[in-house]
Parts: structure tokens; C-alpha cells; sequence
């Protein structure tokens, strides 16, 4: 069995007249005992068909009437153009073979009802329902999620390509660590097999590639990768997921201002990737085109943390120099922003022990968020690294982590040591924000949060 015609194309008008066979599932039923409209969809889109009792026959056309949403059929028939069909084409059945039927006393369960689902604000949570999240595999297949795991495709090949088109290599690194990148305050620990030498180190997953890209940095000089993190992340709002798909890149002979300028590069790469390839998909889900294009078009501004904070203080909110913007400071900082931000120098209190302290003023590091606008906040964090070995050991005790873990990090530093740094961009985050979804739930497959990890 091998499916040639696809409903997409038949919508595009590649089939008028013809006779076709399609493969789908049946998304809705109506009509009168003589009538039957159905609408079929697949991969590529839906169609209205219709199914006459002189044309059908008693026995299909019985088959046809009451058909559960979501049996899985082959139709075949003539399609037409149809003004009043939704897509504008309509397929006449001449034929109906169910392929796999649905059990009716356990009908598909997602209906209009369960997707009319608000907040406490009244905003629509496509993602968040504890009952769409409770049926995610089968919430999978209707309309607007479908279109959510598009862009996400999107994404992830756009990624590869900005990539690769400037010669980065792809390199992978273990998930299984037994050191901190980001903090331990968000490390999962694992109950790994037992160290006899060694029985009081741990084993955690992983927050991050980069501590291993470092590591072939002299090798490879410029590489990337796509690859889960974990976080042990509390933190209940709609950014912020226990397992993400996290595009990393490291490159030699770079410092903060060369790196920014690939996390602008791979950003409006991705913006503009998804409004070529997905305009169809972004404009069903209602979003405004304008906004994208607006993100692809243009150059991103650079601004000091010290600003950011200053802006934040003018505008009422609480907040003193030295702490790290948490989400909410965030969202009200990008609320005004038209296009993404990035915010640079932050103190080297907030920020984690690889990052270079800047040489002009030791109270700050030399690194970078990038911020989204519509309040939507951080999608990359990145900056140069401590290279030296004499200035990683300071940090490291600094901070009064054990230099055990790290020693393959501190040894890259002690075998020719270069310039160079990086950044993580959160792919979910980025797919969220640009495709506008209420949650960063709606965009990754099955969502892992710290009170979900099934189904
Ligand atoms: O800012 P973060 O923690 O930076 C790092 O992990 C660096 N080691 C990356 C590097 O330089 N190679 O994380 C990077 C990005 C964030 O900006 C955010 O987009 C995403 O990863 N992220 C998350 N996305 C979803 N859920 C979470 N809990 C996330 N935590 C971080
Ligand atoms: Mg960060």
C-alpha cells in the first residue's frame, strides 16, 4: 500500500476532474439520510466529501452515516472545485474501504468543548489543560498541534542549515555528567552505577553541551548541536520545560561580539525559514505574518544589563543591580521591544563560573542574553569563556565548586588555550515565541514538566 495523492495537493487544484484515491482520517460527519458530508484530512490538510446514496449504494452508504471521527478510510472519487468547500475543492465518494475502525464505546475524546479551554485571565490554553495534556498522544493529530509540530520541523532543519551553510561541525556530547554547568540548584541526579574508587561522586543529566564542546574546540574550531537538556526546573510557567531541544554553538577565536552576531544570524535564519516554508501554517494558527517578518528583516540592538536595569527601575519594579532578570522582569522589559534585544555585561554575580570577567571592569562578564519581544523574554544565553587556566581555577574556587568534575575543562585551558565562546538557544522557546503559542507546551511532542512526565 503505498499513498500517492495527498490532500494538500488536491487543494492546490492538482486534481480537478480527476478521479483519486485518498488515505485519511474522518475529521467530521454530517448530513440526511440521502446526503452524507465528511470531512477527510491527512498529513497535508482536510476535504470535504460527499457521499450520495444513488452513487454509494445502501450497504457504503450505511457505512458512511455516523462514521467515528478519526476511523482511518480509503476514499475514492472525482474531485471538483468547489467554491463552498472549506479549501475550495471537494472530493464526490464513489467508494468507501474503512481501514481501521474506533471503538464506540470509547469515542475519539477530544471535541469543540475540550479545546475551549482559557486561563484564569480567559486566554485560550491550548497547551496547558491538564486534560489535552492528559490526552497528548491523541491531541497530537488535531489541527492546531499538528501545525505546531510543523514549525517546529521547520525550526530544527533551519538550524542544521544556518549551521552548516557557515561551516560549523556537528559534534555530540554525553547526557549523563557528573558536573554542574548552569548551577546545581537545576541538576537532575541519576542513580548511576557506583564508582568503587570514587563512591560519593554523582551522576547527574545533563544542563548543557558546551562544557564538552569546549573540550573539542581545539579540535573542530567551530561546532553545533541539537540535543535535549535537562533542567530540574520548579518554575510552573509556560517557558520553562524539566527536558528541552537545546542548539548549542562553540567557536574558537571569538569573543562576545562575534558570537551575537551567529545568535542573531541562526534566529532571523529560523524566522525567515518558517514564513517560506510555513506561511500556510502560521496564518491558520492566526498569527500575524508582519510580526515574523519584522524578526527575519532586522538587525538585533545591543544593551548593558546596567540599562536594562535602569529601564526596569523607571518603570516601577523592584529590582536590584546584581541580580539576574528572572522571567518576569524579563517580560516586562520586552514588552516595548520591537524586535529581540540582546543584553550584555551582566555582573559576574549572576552569572555562572565559565564566563570571562571583562577586562575593562571586573564587576561584570562578558556574555549575553538574547530577550524576545511581546514580553516573551530569554531564548539564548551565551558569551566569551574564561580561557586561561589561572583565571578557570580562580573562578572555579571562587564559586567553591570541587575542581574534580572539571578537570577536562580546566586541561583545555592548560594545552594552548584560545579566545572563543559560545551560546544555547532553547529551540522550544524560540518555536514558541515565533509561532506565538500560549504555552511552550504546545510545540514540544510530549511535554516534561516538574509535575508531568507522562504520557
Ligand atoms: O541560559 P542557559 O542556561 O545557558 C546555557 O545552558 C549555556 N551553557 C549555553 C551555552 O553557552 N552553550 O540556557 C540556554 C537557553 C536559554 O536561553 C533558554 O532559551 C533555554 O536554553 N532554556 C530552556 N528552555 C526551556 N525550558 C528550560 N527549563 C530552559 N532552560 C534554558
Ligand atoms: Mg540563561
Amino acid at each position: 500500500m503505498v499513498k500517492t495523492t495527498w490532500i494538500g495537493d488536491v487543494q492546490k487544484g492538482q486534481y480537478n476532474g480527476k478521479e483519486v484515491e485518498l488515505m485519511g482520517w474522518i475529521k467530521r460527519e454530517r448530513g440526511s439520510n440521502k446526503l452524507r458530508f465528511i470531512v477527510l484530512r491527512d498529513s497535508t490538510g482536510s476535504i470535504q466529501c460527499v457521499g450520495k446514496l444513488d452513487a454509494l449504494g445502501e450497504k457504503s452508504f450505511n457505512l458512511l452515516k455516523g462514521i467515528l471521527i478519526e476511523t482511518s478510510v480509503i476514499l475514492k472519487g472525482v474531485v471538483s472545485a468547489s467554491e463552498k468547500a472549506p479549501g475550495g475543492h471537494e472530493l464526490q465518494i464513489s467508494s468507501m474501504e474503512i481501514v481501521g475502525g474506533v471503538n464506540s464505546e470509547r469515542p475519539f475524546p477530544i471535541n469543540e468543548d475540550s479545546l475551549r479551554v482559557v486561563d484564569e485571565n480567559g486566554s485560550p490554553l491550548y497547551g496547558g489543560s491538564e486534560f489535552l495534556l492528559n490526552h497528548r498522544h491523541l491531541y497530537l493529530r488535531v489541527g492546531r498541534q499538528t501545525t505546531m509540530l510543523k514549525l517546529r520541523s521547520s525550526a530544527f532543519g533551519a538550524i542544521h542549515n544556518y549551521f552548516r551553510g557557515q561551516e560549523f561541525i556537528e559534534y555530540q556530547a554525553p547526557n549523563f555528567v557528573a558536573g554542574a554547568v548552569e548551577g546545581g540548584s537545576t541538576l537532575f541526579e541519576v542513580p548511576y552505577f557506583q564508582d568503587e574508587d570514587n563512591p560519593d561522586q554523582k551522576v547527574y543529566l545533563t544542563q548543557s553541551w558546551q562544557l564538552y564542546a569546549e573540550a573539542a574546540m581545539p579540535a573542530l574550531e567551530r561546532l553545533y548541536t541539537i540535543a535535549p537538556s535537562f533542567r530540574a526546573e520548579q518554575s510552573r510557567t509556560r517557558r520553562h520545560l524539566t527536558e528541552f531541544w537545546h542548539a548549542e554553538m562553540e567557536m574558537a577565536w571569538a569573543n562576545n561580539n562575534d558570537i551575537m552576531v551567529h545568535g542573531e544570524g541562526v534566529v532571523r535564519h529560523i524566522a525567515k525559514t518558517m514564513l517560506d516554508e510555513c506561511e500556510q501554517e502560521l496564518t491558520s494558527i492566526d498569527r500575524d505574518l508582519d510580526l515574523v517578518a519584522r524578526y527575519a528583516d532586522n538587525p538585533y540592538p545591543r544593551m548593558r544589563y546596567d540599562e536594562a536595569v535602569e529601564i526596569l527601575q523607571g518603570k516601577g519594579v523592584k529590582i536590584e543591580w546584581g541580580e539576574d532578570l528572572d522571567h518576569s522582569k524579563e517580560s516586562v522589559l520586552t514588552k516595548d521591544f520591537d524586535v529581540p534585544h540582546f543584553l550584555t555585561h551582566y555582573p559576574k554575580i549572576a552569572k555562572p563560573f565559565y564566563h570571562r570577567v571583562d577586562p575593562d571592569d571586573e564587576k561584570y562578564v562578558l556574555c549575553h542574553d538574547l530577550l524576545a519581544p511581546e514580553g516573551y523574554g530569554e531564548i539564548i544565553g551565551g558569551g566569551e569563556r574564561t580561557w586561561t587556566e589561572k583565571e578557570i581555577l580562580e573562578r572555579i574556587d571562587e564559586e567553591g565548586t570541587p575542581r574534580d568534575p572539571y578537570q577536562f575543562y580546566i586541561d583545555v585551558r592548560s594545552y594552548g588555550g584560545v579566545p572563543h565562546g559560545g551560546f544555547g538557544l532553547g529551540v522550544d522557546r524560540v518555536v514558541s515565541w515565533l509561532a506565538g503559542a500560549t504555552s511552550i507546551r504546545e510545540v514540544i511532542p510530549f511535554p516534561r514538566t516538574s509535575r508531568r512526565f507522562t504520557p
